[in-house]
């Protein structure tokens, strides 16, 4: 469950100590609260402490947290993308894989440690638009205005995104999920030419390493068409759409992960416990299924029903 960190009182502990950016850039802090959740929680997995736009360094590009990102400079124009550098991610983000090798000691084999990235396409709207954005009017602009300029930023992320990836494997991660936040904004052909190309090439470049392949696309019911050619093992799904009309219109090619509406671990405790048993009958219908929350865990959940969901899919779930 993403950021289910974020509702703990030992990750506030930490964060009163030092800002998000230091957090991500000190690895022992980053395991730390890497491995808050499993510790508290018992969740079966962990994911590496960071941000999908960490990677911009690589690009020469400044990000800050206020609390979403911010990027100092955003990519607008042809020399805005040629002025962008290449660098080595090993060595210019070197504590992510610290952290990851780390975490693979620490934890020694108690849960696997998930790597990941943005995909092109969201790490592409963060950049240009410089900021988050209901619309991603700017983003839009340049992809349907200069279509040609916007395919080289994009092979510029993907190609540094392959490389970002590669390297995670190498120190440790033991499966990688690939986030495609802001894929829904689009429609079926833009999605296809900008959105879907540049994921699955990412995807094809990490089929090699052998570790599962995690693709979430939100608010991406209508584009399930092409997200069937994507290349992951697993197809995460958020709680807009049921899981067995996903594997439906998935061909019944995926394992799925997902979906309880984030908002419903607000609710009592019976009423989580009510859907996620609901959910988990629905996934022994399909070919495979994670549990998991439609997206990221909200700040201000409770822990008691975060305790509570993951001792529900315990009793009910199987393995
Ligand atoms: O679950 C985890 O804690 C693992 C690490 C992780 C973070 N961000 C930490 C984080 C992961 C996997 C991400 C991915 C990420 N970051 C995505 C893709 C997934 C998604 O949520 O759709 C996106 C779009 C981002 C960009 C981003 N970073 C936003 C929009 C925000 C603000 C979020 C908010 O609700 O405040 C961040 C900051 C961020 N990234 C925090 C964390 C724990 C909050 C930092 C803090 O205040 O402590």
């Amino acid at each position: 469950m993403r950021q289910a960190g974020r509702s703990l009182p030992e990750y506030r502990e930490v964060r009163e100590r030092v800002d998000f950016v230091t957090l991500c850039r000190t690895p022992e802090l980053a395991v730390e609260v890497t491995i808050q959740p499993i510790d508290r929680l018992g969740v079966d997995a962990a994911i590496l402490f960071s941000d999908i736009l960490v990677p911009a360094d690589c690009l020469g590009l400044e990000v800050s947290f206020e609390p979403g990102p911010v990027i100092d400079r955003p990519v607008r124009t042809e020399d805005d993308i040629a002025r962008l550098r290449s660098a080595d991610p090993e060595e210019t983000v070197p504590f992510v894989y610290e952290t990851l090798r780390h975490l693979r000691r620490e934890l020694s084999g108690r849960v696997p440690v998930i790597g990941f990235a943005g995909a092109p396409l969201t790490l592409a709207a963060y950049l240009v638009e410089g900021q988050g954005s209901r619309s991603f009017a700017q983003f839009k602009r340049l992809l349907l205005g200069n279509p040609s300029v916007a395919h080289r930023l994009l092979d510029k992320i993907t190609t540094l995104t392959e490389a970002y990836l590669e390297a995670q494997v190498r120190s440790g991660a033991q499966a990688i999920q690939l986030f495609d936040t802001w894929a829904g904004l689009f429609d079926r052909n833009a999605y296809g030419e900008f959105g879907l190309r540049y994921a699955r090439r990412v995807l094809e470049r990490l089929r090699p390493t052998g570790v599962p392949l995690i693709y979430l696309a939100l608010n991406a019911a209508h584009l399930f068409e092409e997200i069937r050619d994507c290349g992951a093992d697993v197809i995460g799904v958020d709680w807009r759409v049921d899981l067995a009309e996903a594997s439906r219109l998935l061909e019944h090619r995926f394992v799925l992960q997902g979906n309880l509406d984030p908002c419903a671990m607000l609710a009592p405790t019976s009423v989580i416990e009510r859907r996620a048993v609901e959910i988990l009958e629905r996934g022994r219908t399909l070919p495979g299924h994670v549990f998991n929350l439609g997206h990221g865990v909200l700040p201000e959940t409770p822990v008691e029903h975060l305790q509570a969901l993951v001792d529900a899919v315990k009793r009910h779930g199987v393995r």
